[in-house]
């Protein structure tokens, strides 16, 4: 048992002293909405966002977020200094960046083990509550690597945009303790699980849920390893149905038939379902490409065909997307445009996003440029005069004027006037 935590609930004190690493999307949504009734310690190595942070504003844009920081009692405060933040803390929540590192075919984990280490070298008994996106064992990896620490892991699903929304209406809560720790060669090390960790990791639950708006919200407190792919096979299934659907619109496109139709007839099934149909240029963002690649390394030495087909359909969808604003490029030189310039209009995955990591539009930009074709960007959230070479034009009448081809992955009501000139596979006007 956990009895610094025990004794604190006896005596009726339930606020938990929670530090945060990593103010981002999946970082500072946890610390605002823990806030609410917990003292939270938020860390990040930005000053910047810090700064911004402790004004009461959001240095990423999301209205509930801004709403809450501006004008909500939180017991938030937000620092640079870790090694203080960690060491009053009962839970540290890691949610450091896991980005994929091509080279090695897997995450890097190395932010989240900063931190790690930091937390222990402070304050052991803490519990750490890895919230960062990691591959399948990796909790149980931490064990036998850290042995003296407390690990959990908890997986985010949460939306950009809609960061603490979605943690207010949790689609469920889990919490995963990792079943033993091992030493190199294998050997479990000390006693099987930490005491009073599963507790910890029912208390932790807990708090999400009753912070949350709907405290009834199903809670599964279950092995870190099946967290954890609990988190890549959900991010590797949605992008499943939007390969799915982007390849019914290529099949629809090249064959000539309604693809709008096809869609809406298909999703009457109840088991198919209305939503998250919508075509696109690919899946793509800060999560579902890392992700799914991630979940295919993972399964080395396991038989399988569709989750390589996954990864690959996003591939082969670009390349189709790349050829047809090719072929409208050579249409508009054959009608004697005599050097056709190509827009590209907004670099961000969705409408409404203020981050545009991996978007799918940026491989479409590298596909048509590599054939020579000139393109610029409009990019409100960019400040920068050019983006890989591309110049990029900050009036928007200035952009709709230059450009003889508009590429957007989202329709916008922007685009009315110059409806003609845009090419979208955006069916029905959401994400
Ligand atoms: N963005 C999403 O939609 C989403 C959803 C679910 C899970 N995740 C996962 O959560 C993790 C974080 O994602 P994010 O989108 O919030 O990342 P982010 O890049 O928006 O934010 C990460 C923050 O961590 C900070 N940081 C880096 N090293 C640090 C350290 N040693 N100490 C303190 N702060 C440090 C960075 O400065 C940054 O502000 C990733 O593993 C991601 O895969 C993200």
């Amino acid at each position: 048992m956990n009895a610094l935590l025990d004794a604190r609930e006896a005596s009726g004190r339930k606020a938990y002293g929670i530090a945060v690493a990593g103010l981002g999307y999946v970082g500072l949504s946890i610390a605002v909405l823990l806030s609410q009734h917990n003292h939270v310690e938020a860390v990040d190595v930005v000053a910047d966002k810090v700064e911004i942070v402790n004004s009461g504003a959001s240095p990423i844009r999301d209205k509930e977020i801004e709403e809450y920081l501006s004008s909500r009692a939180l017991d938030l405060h937000a620092t640079t200094d870790g090694a203080q933040a960690y060491a009053q803390a009962d839970f540290v929540v890691v949610a450091a960046p896991t980005n994929y590192d091509p080279r090695r075919n897997f995450f890097d984990t190395s932010y989240v083990e900063q931190v790690v280490e930091r937390v222990l070298s402070v304050n052991p008994r803490a519990t750490i509550v890895i919230k960062s996106t990691v591959p399948v064992g990796y909790t149980e990896h931490l064990c036998s690597r850290y042995p003296e620490g407390r690990f959990v892991f908890s997986p985010e699903f949460l939306r950009e945009g809609h960061a603490l929304y979605d943690n207010l209406h949790p689609s469920r809560i889990i919490v995963g303790i990792p079943s033993y720790a091992r030493d190199a060669n294998g050997a479990p090390v000390g006693a099987t699980v930490p005491a009073g960790l599963p507790e910890d990791a029912r208390r932790f639950a807990r708090l999400l849920a009753q912070a949350s708006l709907d405290p009834s919200v199903e809670e599964l407190v279950i092995g870190s390893s099946e967290a954890e792919a609990i988190k890549l096979f959900a991010n590797t299934y949605l992008a499943l149905r939007v390969a799915y659907f982007n390849e019914l619109d290529t099949y629809a496109s090249m064959k000539g038939l309604e693809t709008s139709s096809i869609i809406r007839g298909v999703g009457l099934d109840p088991r198919i379902g209305p939503h998250y149909n919508n075509p696109s240029f690919g899946y793509g963002g800060y999560c579902l490409p890392k992700d799914t690649k991630q979940l295919l390394a993972n399964y080395s030495n396991v038989p399988q065909n569709l989750i390589q087909a996954i990864v690959d359909a996003n591939r082969t969808r670009k390349d189709f997307i790349a050829d047809e604003i090719i072929e409208r490029v050579m249409d508009l030189v054959y009608s004697g445009v005599s050097c056709p310039i190509v827009g590209i209009y907004r670099l961000t995955m969705k409408a409404g996003s203020d981050n545009f990591r991996s978007s799918s539009i940026q491989g479409i930009m590298k596909r048509v440029k590599a054939k020579g074709i000139p393109i610029v960007v409009y990019e409100p959230t960019l400040d920068d005069q050019r983006f890989f070479g591309s110049e990029v034009l900050h009036d928007l009448d200035v952009f709709k004027d230059s450009c003889d081809l508009i590429v957007a992955n989202r329709w916008d009501p922007d685009l009315s006037d110059v409806g003609h000139k845009v090419f979208t596979r955006d069916l029905f006007g959401r994400d």
